[in-house]
């Protein structure tokens, strides 16, 4: 069983995104019963008194007009005791790295990953929350998705 948990900074557009494209690649592989699939945010600001967000509203959109739904996915924060319930901790940038290694007081059975790294130009994903551009930032999630089954 390979255990993902795709993790960004509010869990609402990046790592829900890479969760839906993620899963429905795996699905259209046939290969569902290899997997655990996952999202959550480094920070608890889109959690509020126990309930997390919906998917930021555009990148439900962009989501959508690619086939896909974002219907019922809510944000969660990361916290130390999913370390041993997951094999890979799938980061969207640098940023999220930093913050993964802090909540889990470092990386003893080297987990963390960044998406880009399983495409052939590694480095952050394009972040939608600044740059506005959905469709760049799900291109890049794509891409570094099929290099990460493959991977598996
Ligand atoms: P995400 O996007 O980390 O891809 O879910 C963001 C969501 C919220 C904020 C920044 C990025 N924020 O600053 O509230």
């Amino acid at each position: 069983m390979n255990r993902i948990m795709f993790v960004c900074l509010g869990n609402i557009c990046r790592s829900p995104m890479a969760e839906i494209i993620f899963r429905d690649m795996v699905n259209k592989a046939g290969r569902s019963d290899e997997f655990v699939i996952s999202s959550s945010a480094t920070s608890g600001e889109n959690v509020i008194n126990g309930v997390g967000a919906s998917v930021y509203y555009p990148a439900k959109k962009i989501l959508e007009e690619h086939g896909l739904s974002a219907q019922g996915k809510r944000a969660v924060k990361l916290n130390a005791a999913d370390y041993d319930d997951y094999d890979l901790f799938v980061c969207m940038d640098s940023g999220n790295v930093r913050s993964v290694r802090r909540i889990f007081g470092g990386d003893k059975d080297d987990k963390i990953r960044m998406l880009m790294d399983f495409t052939s130009r590694p480095g952050d994903v394009s972040d939608p929350w600044y740059t506005g551009n959905f469709q760049t930032a799900y291109k890049d999630i794509y891409e570094g998705c099929e290099g990460l089954l493959s991977a598996l």
